[in-house]
């Protein structure tokens, strides 16, 4: 039997580069527009088509977690919450979950990335039909150097990826959304710590690479993808979503509406949330299921 794919949200760190925002409250936590942030990569991963979903967070967000994302049922999903109890590196999360991951294939998303764009679903469903190779995917940036590059050959191969490089040798970041073969686990606890002593994704990535095991899939200009990691980053996240949603009278990210697409709830599941929310984004709730 094909073991289905199981994903994880990074929510962990202490996002000391949005200190005093992150004083008391999870990054992943904060607005973007009208919603928390982990909405957007619970998203992501739900276009995907997963539904066992683990969160990875601190000891002290954990019941925040908790109270805001609850077991999953009400989208027909299912949590798992496990906690990180230092910033020990992004690839330290498949250790922390190895009893969730089990012998299935995952998927990696970091809390604060957000995707938007056209046909996001059949580019996620596409790289979750491969079990045996890992996918990532790249984005045109202005400043490479605050990411994971790939530097290509002539012929536009990945040959080598490379963390926050000082002289980046492309403008295509690595975008924090990764699709890894069920052989992950056993991969990050061959890692060794960098020398900032973390385990790095990036290194994971490359051991894929090196293997000849890495699909890179790069995300066109039609598309929208942004870290919400800076004051600047995250003020502009809020005002694309914001953006967006009021020319199209849309919700982005919304979970309700993208279970209920999936067939993962009813119309009486969708109606006993909207009840709870006097919000604009209750509204919403009651708009689709019309
Ligand atoms: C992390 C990864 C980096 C990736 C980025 C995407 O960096 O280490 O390779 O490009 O996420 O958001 P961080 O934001 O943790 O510094």
């Amino acid at each position: 039997m094909r073991k289905n794919r199981k994903g994880i949200i990074l929510a962990g760190g202490i996002g000391s580069r949005l200190h005093p925002l992150t004083q008391v409250i999870s990054k992943q936590l904060l607005p973007v527009f009208d919603k928390p942030m982990i909405y957007y990569p619970l998203s992501t991963l739900m276009l995907a088509g997963i539904k066992q979903i683990a969160i990875i967070t601190t000891p002290q967000d954990l019941p925040k977690f908790k109270k805001l994302l609850r077991s999953g049922k009400q989208w027909g999903l299912k949590f798992s919450y496990i906690v990180q109890k230092k910033p020990n590196g992004i690839a330290e999360a498949f250790i922390l979950a190895k009893n969730f991951i089990k012998d299935s294939p995952s998927c990696l998303i970091l809390g604060d990335n957000i995707y938007h764009g056209n046909n996001l679903s059949n580019i996620l469903k596409e790289a979750d039909e491969d079990k045996e190779n890992s996918t990532i995917f790249t984005y045109q940036v202005k400043d490479p150097e605050r990411f994971g590059v790939i530097n290509l050959d002539k012929k536009g191969k990945p040959v080598k990826i490379v963390e926050k490089p000082k002289a980046p040798k492309s403008n295509l970041a690595i975008t924090g959304l990764y699709f890894f073969p069920k052989d992950v686990v056993f991969r990050a606890k061959n890692l060794k710590p960098s020398k900032r002593g973390e385990l790095e994704i990036t290194d994971l990535n490359q051991s894929y690479l090196s293997d000849k095991k890495l699909k890179v899939k790069n995300l066109n200009r039609g598309f929208t993808w942004m870290d919400t990691g800076t004051f600047d980053s995250l003020l502009e996240a809020s005002n694309f979503i914001s953006l967006v949603q009021n020319r199209q009278n849309t919700i982005v990210a919304c979970p309700e509406e993208i279970a209920y697409g999936n067939k993962w709830i009813n119309k009486s599941d969708v109606k006993r949330v909207a009840k709870l929310m006097q919000s604009a984004y209750g509204q919403y709730l009651k708009s689709f299921i019309r």
